[in-house]
Parts: C-alpha cells; structure tokens; sequence
C-alpha cells in the first residue's frame, strides 16, 4: 500500500491557459493509472490515456455515484455543494445514479434534448443572439465584458426559456447559477448559492404546478411527479442539473473560442470567410479546451484491471477527459488546432451512459454564437493585456474578457 501523502496532489494547476497541466504528459507517457492525493488526503487513480479513458467510462464496474464515500470530490467547494444536495441520501442529480434508475431519470428529459428539437430551435437561438449582439453593439460603455455581455446570458436565455422561467426571474437566475466554480471558493459562499438557487426553482416549480405550461418542468410535473415516477425533491434537483450544466460549460466555450480567434488570425479570417467551417471549428475546440475536465470521476464497485493495473472495488478514479483529448497515440499533433481534423471522437461530451446529454444544444450555440461575432463584429479586438486575463479552474474558462470593436 502507498502512503498517500507522498503521491503528487491533484488536481494539477495549468500553465498555460490553453493546455492541461504538463503533468499529464508525463502521466501518458509513464504512468496510465497513477495513484494521486486529493485534498481531503484520498488516494485515487488518475487514468490519462485516450483508449483507458473510454474503457473506464464505458465500465460496467464504476458508479458514479456521488455519495459512496470514495467517490473523488475535486475540491472542497464542491464536497460542501454535493454534500447539501444529497441530504436525503440520494445522489445530487441523475448524473450521479447507476444503471436503470439513471436511464429512466435521463429518459425523462432526454427527448427535449434530442438532435431534431434541437435543430428547430436555431431560428430562436439566432434570435436570441442577435438581440444580445445588437445591445452589446449599443452599449455606450467600452469595452465590454464579453463574459457578462454575451457569453454567459445565451445559454441562460435557451435554457431558461426550454425550462420555462419567466423573463424577470432570468437574471436572478443568471447570478444565482453563476457561482464561478473555483478551487478557491469559499465553501460558506458555495452554500449560500446552493440556498439561494434552490428557493429560486422551488418557487418555480410551486408556480409550475399551479398552472402547468408548455415548458419541460410543466410536463414533468404532469407526467412524471403528479403520477408518482418522480419526486418533487428529485425535480428540483433535476432542473438544477439543468440550468447549472448548461450554463457555465456553454459559455466558457464561447469566451475561450473567441479569445483563441482574437489571437489567430488566419483561423479567423478562413472562419470569417467561410462560416460553413464553423461546424468543424467548434469540434475541434472542444475537442483542443476540454473544458470539463474533472467532470469524469467514477468509483470501482468490483475489481478491474486498465493497462495493466487492478483498480480494487472501493477506489476512487479520475478518467482525465482532458488528458485523452490530448493524446498522440489517438490524434496527430494533439496540441495543435487543426480544424480539418477527421471525425470527432474526442471526449469533451465525455463517453458511454453519462455522455452529455447537451451536446446537440451546446453545438448549436456554439457555432450560431461565434460565427455571428465573426459576421456582425468584424473588428472585434482585446481590450486588455493578455497576461491581466483571469482564467477559471474546476471548469476551464474565462472569468472576464474585455472586448472592443
Ligand atoms: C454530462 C460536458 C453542455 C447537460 C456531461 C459530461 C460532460 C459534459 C463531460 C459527462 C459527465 C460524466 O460522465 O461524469 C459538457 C460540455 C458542454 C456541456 C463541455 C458545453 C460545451 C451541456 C448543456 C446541457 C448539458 C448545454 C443542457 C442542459 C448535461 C447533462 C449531463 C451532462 C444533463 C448528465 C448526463 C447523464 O448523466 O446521463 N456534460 N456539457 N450539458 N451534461 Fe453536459
């Protein structure tokens, strides 16, 4: 057995904003299946290769749920966060059950998300992005935070509308669900926001069954709690895991594409040119940022075996997504941007049962989003020092970014 306070302490820090932490390479390269440190002092596997990714994920022997006590939690924060919402011992969300009660969970819902209502939604997408274009261009303030301006209101404004949350409720929506998920945070202030957006969905959802709408949360109420398949607690969460997945991930796509743009010009020029290529661009993206990249924990519940080393029953795993993304074994010159890449099997959605259930939503905002900044803010520019930007950590992304035109 290792002494767990000799293993190297994860997660690891990045040093450039645009790459994981070079330690992964080193992982990749020597060790697959690393044991490291957690804060709390636990020993976990960190497995850093793109087929032992896949392997781990598409397990039939790892939970994910979120309340065995091996389960990774990343930082602090996020313990304080899990632990609230599990306070009936149950998982937070249905991204943390197992097997059929997380299929039946996800099915629920899983039909509002699909490809084709998705794809009819561009034209209010669109809408949606040009009223957020046209104010920015309006603002009698420059520069603008492109974060606060754009990037974070469009997936509030989708989601908000697919869930039905009246216009006026948006904003506190907006600055409850933008809890900046940090390694720093101060887990008294991640309390407060788990609080403060739970009164705002429960109130919601008291209006919902009231007066049941068009909107998914009016539909689940009468389809799925009024007959007993779900539990008005369950709900809640539900549509907590639905604001909050979609939200900061989305928008920290569109800040660090835009920021990557703003810094390659030829990348922008040939997307300017040819919008047709932004389809590909933003696979490519996600595939290069991999922003939820401790997003993939697990848990082994029977003995298994990746690479050569037995995980036991009982330990934690990390499946490092952003790792995978970046491994030359699986993609020629892995640190480079190169939308003419083919196909996209890269793990950003992550893999297997959990796969994001988003994705058709989060492609469609992304390549509506940025290619409408390209087309109708040409001479879109940095308002600030590369080197004053404030990049986040448990998601990769922006904090801010400073725009002029
Ligand atoms: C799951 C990434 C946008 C809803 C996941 C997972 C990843 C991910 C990596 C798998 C987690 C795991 O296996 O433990 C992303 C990224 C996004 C994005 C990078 C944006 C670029 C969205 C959007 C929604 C969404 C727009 C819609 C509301 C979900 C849900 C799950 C999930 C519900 C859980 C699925 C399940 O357990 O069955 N996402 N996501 N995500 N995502 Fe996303």
């Amino acid at each position: 057995e290792m002494d767990a306070a000799t293993l190297p302490q994860f997660p690891m820090r990045r040093r450039c904003p645009f790459s994981p932490p070079p330690e992964y390479d080193a992982f990749r390269a020597e060790q697959p299946v690393a044991p490291v440190r957690l804060w709390n002092g636990q020993k976990v596997w960190l497995v850093s290769r793109y087929d032992d990714v896949r392997q781990v994920l598409a397990e039939k022997r790892v939970s994910n749920n979120s309340t065995h006590p091996n389960y990774p939690i990343t930082y602090e924060a996020r313990g304080t966060v899990k632990g609230m919402l599990a306070s009936d011992g149950e998982p937070p969300y249905f991204l943390h059950y197992d097997g059929d009660k997380h299929f039946e969970h996800r099915r629920m819902v899983a039909r509002d998300f699909a490809i084709r209502p998705i794809k009819d939604m561009e034209p209010l997408v669109q809408a949606h992005i040009d009223e957020l274009i046209d104010s920015m261009l309006d603002s009698p303030e420059k520069p603008v935070d492109l974060v606060r301006a754009f990037a974070l209101p469009l997936p509030t404004r989708i989601i908000s509308g697919m869930l039905g949350v009246p216009y006026e409720d948006m904003k506190r929506l907006q600055e409850a669900t933008d809890n900046s998920s940090s390694f720093n945070q101060d887990p008294e202030e991640a309390r407060a926001a788990v609080i403060e957006l739970g009164q705002l969905i429960d109130d919601l959802v008291t209006a919902k069954e009231k007066s049941p709408g068009q909107d998914i949360i009016s539909r689940l109420v009468v389809e799925q709690v009024r007959p007993g398949h779900l539990t008005r607690s369950q709900l809640l969460r539900m549509i907590r895991m639905l604001l909050i997945a979609g939200h900061e991930t989305t928008a920290n796509m569109i800040s660090l594409i835009t920021l990557y743009l703003l810094e390659n010009d030829d990348l922008r020029a040939r997307l300017t040119e040819d919008p047709s290529q932004m389809t590909q661009a933003v696979e490519e993206m996600l595939r290069y940022f991999t922003i939820a990249h401790l997003a993939t924990c697990r848990v082994a519940i029977e003995d298994f075996e990746v690479a050569g080393t037995t995980i036991k029953a009982g330990d934690g795993i990390i499946a490092l997504i952003s790792s995978a993304d970046r491994d030359g074994a699986h993609f020629s010159a892995p640190d480079e941007v190169n939308i003419d890449r083919p196909g996209r099997d890269h793990l950003a959605f992550g893999y297997g049962v959990h796969q994001c259930l988003g994705q058709p939503l989060a492609r469609l905002e992304l390549r509506l989003a940025v290619s409408t900044l390209l087309r109708r803010v040409p001479t879109l520019r940095l308002a600030a020092s590369r080197d004053s930007l404030q990049f986040k950590d448990y998601f990769n992304g922006l904090q801010s970014l400073p725009v002029t035109w």
